[in-house]
C-alpha cells in the first residue's frame, strides 16, 4: 500500500462547540472547516497540523457510528486515516492480505475525498481509514 502520510486523526467529541475552542485556545490550532457528513451522521471540524489534520467528530444521531462509539467508549481517538493515491486499489490490496474491510469500495467522505474503512478487529484494534483523491 502506497501511503504518503497520515491524512488525519479522527477524534470523537461530545460537543464541537466545546471542543473547537479547546483546540484553538490550548493548542493554538485554527478550525478552517466545519462540515456535515450526512452519510456518516456526523458533523466534522478540521484543523491542520503540518501535513496532518485533526478531524473532530460530533454525532448528529445517537444511532450513528460516532453516537454509538461515544456511548460505548466515551469521547476519544476514533480512527487514523492514511493518505493514498487510489483508495480502491488500497482496499483491494488490504483485502487480498486478509484484512476485513468495512467498505469494499470507496465512498465520499469529508472534504470531497474518497474514503474506505478497514475493520478494527483485523487492524490490531485501530479503526483505520484509507483516503485519497482517487
Ligand atoms: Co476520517
Amino acid at each position: 500500500m502506497d501511503i504518503s502520510h497520515i491524512e488525519h486523526i479522527g477524534i470523537a467529541v461530545k460537543d464541537l462547540k466545546e471542543a473547537i475552542p479547546f483546540y484553538e485556545n490550548v493548542f493554538g490550532l485554527k478550525c478552517y472547516s466545519i462540515e456535515k457528513v450526512a452519510d456518516q451522521k456526523v458533523k466534522t471540524a478540521f484543523f491542520k497540523v503540518g501535513d496532518t489534520k485533526i478531524e473532530l467528530l460530533e454525532s448528529t444521531d445517537p444511532e450513528g457510528p460516532i453516537g454509538k462509539f461515544i456511548e460505548k467508549k466515551g469521547p476519544g481517538v476514533h480512527h487514523i486515516a492514511f493518505a493514498v493515491n487510489n483508495v480502491n486499489n488500497a482496499l483491494a490490496e488490504a483485502e487480498e492480505k486478509g484484512v476485513r474491510l468495512i467498505d469494499k469500495t470507496s465512498r465520499k467522505g469529508a472534504e470531497g475525498l474518497n474514503i474506505g474503512f478497514l475493520h478494527p478487529k483485523s487492524t490490531h484494534g485501530v479503526l483505520t481509514e484509507i483516503c485519497g483523491e482517487e
